[in-house]
């Protein structure tokens, strides 16, 4: 079954009406497919079934807790960044015992949160880091188990906001000190050596990157075994999806691996990868957030106003820049098609753009898209990882809401903000 695709002009999420749930819901309003994500889960589990392994969801990707359970029921694990994410895995069910917690800042705090609720792995990114754990740990009497996070040095030819693996990057520790430090973490009292891990950067579009940095490591890996018996290695997330070119190009399926000059199936990604890691003698962790959640989901929402000027068209929407950044901070491509496809209207040229007060708050720029009107809702798809999890109240503007699909039944899964929100958390200050 797709998930997201036309029945006589009209845009469906697998078998619900969208304009119903716009009408139900109103917008901007984020909509996801259960179907979708747990396909991808699945189909991603099953291309890797030769390999000993564990899919741990990287939950900056979209924290909803509906669709944190939605992956714990699968099988998951996660991938964490903070305490906030724990707290809310712990909401949603899981368990950190499936956590690796990562993140170059984690304050004390944090360390003895997870160390109470005993994470998997602390995925350790610099010496002072690791002898804050050893200190934080030893004052509580317990044992940290640790992974040292690799940088591998590669260019994961990606954005660079979102390249990770590069020595300039703020990530992990170099091949040429990588031993020492575990070395280091050897000789500590309150920490055990488990893992390592490693991740170069997201939305990367082909297996190239992934295999150079795994040729480096795989190396590394098996001395790290004989000599500490690690347990577990963990590639990283950062296997990109498709963001461009299925629904207007008249083409019916919406899943991230098709092969598409922009894209690299879920198939050539395990073709590439699994014959390097068929040996190194340890479970193999992945961290996908945007491959399983990117593509099920999609920003609703409604155009306010048509503005034509002499050397424009402005098709200014409902939803900004503080609902979904991608577009401002990245220069991110989201497709953005309507929901009511009008044949009888011709397509126009227009910069889809926000309310918000900024010339950065922009959706598409000179982009071809259906012809619509004030009042017609438009998708923008592609729209499920960091979409929501990076929205703001900029602007004073409360956030959306979520509704999860599955099948014909939408369900509200994190109500729309209102007003009183908006000031829920400020104090006035004592006037004496
Ligand atoms: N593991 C680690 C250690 C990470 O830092 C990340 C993402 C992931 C896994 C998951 O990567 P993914 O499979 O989703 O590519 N906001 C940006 C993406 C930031 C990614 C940060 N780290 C965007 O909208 O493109």
């Amino acid at each position: 079954m797709h998930s997201f695709h036309y029945r006589d002009n009209r845009l469906f999420c697998e078998d619900s009406d969208l304009a119903q749930i716009a009408e139900t819901y109103g917008t901007p309003l984020y909509v996801y497919s259960q179907h979708t994500v747990l396909d991808h889960f699945q189909r991603l589990n099953a291309a890797l079934k030769g390999l000993d392994h564990e899919i741990c969801y990287a939950v900056k990707a979209n924290p909803n807790l509906t669709l944190l359970r939605l992956l714990n029921d699968a099988g998951a694990g996660f991938d964490i960044v903070s305490g906030g994410e724990l707290y809310k895995v712990l909401s949603s069910g899981g368990s950190a015992s499936k956590c690796t917690f990562a993140g170059v800042g984690k304050t004390r705090e944090e360390i003895a949160y997870a160390l109470h609720n005993e994470v998997l792995s602390f995925n350790v990114e610099s010496e002072p880091e690791l002898l804050a754990i050893q200190e934080v740990a030893s004052s509580l009497g317990k044992t940290a188990p640790i992974a040292i996070r690799v940088n591998p040095d590669v260019d994961a030819a990606t954005h660079k906001y979102i390249s990770t693996g590069k020595s300039q990057n703020k990530f992990g520790i170099g091949l040429d000190r990588i031993e020492a430090v575990y070395e280091l973490a050897a000789g500590l009292s309150h920490v055990k050596i488990v893992g390592v891990q490693t991740h170069i950067g997201s939305q990367i579009r082909e297996s190239k990157p992934f295999v150079e940095a795994l040729q480096k490591l795989v190396p590394l890996v098996k001395r790290l075994r004989q000599r500490y018996g690690i347990k577990f290695f963990s590639i990283g997330g950062g296997i990109g999806i498709v963001y461009q070119g299925s629904l207007e190009s008249g083409r019916e399926e919406w899943w991230s691996d098709e092969t598409t000059k922009q894209g690299m199936t879920i198939e050539e990604y395990v073709t590439a990868v699994g014959p390097l890691l068929e040996d190194v003698g340890v479970r193999v962790l992945l961290e996908p957030g945007r491959f399983l959640v990117g593509n099920a989901g999609i920003l609703l929402c409604r155009v306010l106003y048509i503005k034509e000027t002499p050397v424009k068209r402005f098709v200014i929407i409902d939803a900004g820049m503080n609902d979904l950044i991608r577009p401002a901070l990245y220069e991110g491509f989201h497709e953005i098609v309507a929901v009511d496809r009008n044949p009888k209207l011709d397509p126009i040229v227009a910069d889809v753009v926000g309310p918000v007060c900024e010339s950065g708050d922009f959706f598409a720029l000179d982009r071809k898209i259906s012809g619509c009107q004030s009042g017609d809702l438009l998708a923008v798809m592609s729209a499920g990882a960091y979409g929501f999890a990076m929205a703001s109240n900029y602007n004073s503007r409360p956030l959306p809401a979520e509704v999860l699909v599955d099948g014909n039944s939408a369900q509200l899964i994190r109500r729309r903000q209102n007003y009183a929100d908006l000031v829920e958390f400020e104090l006035s200050v004592d006037e004496d």
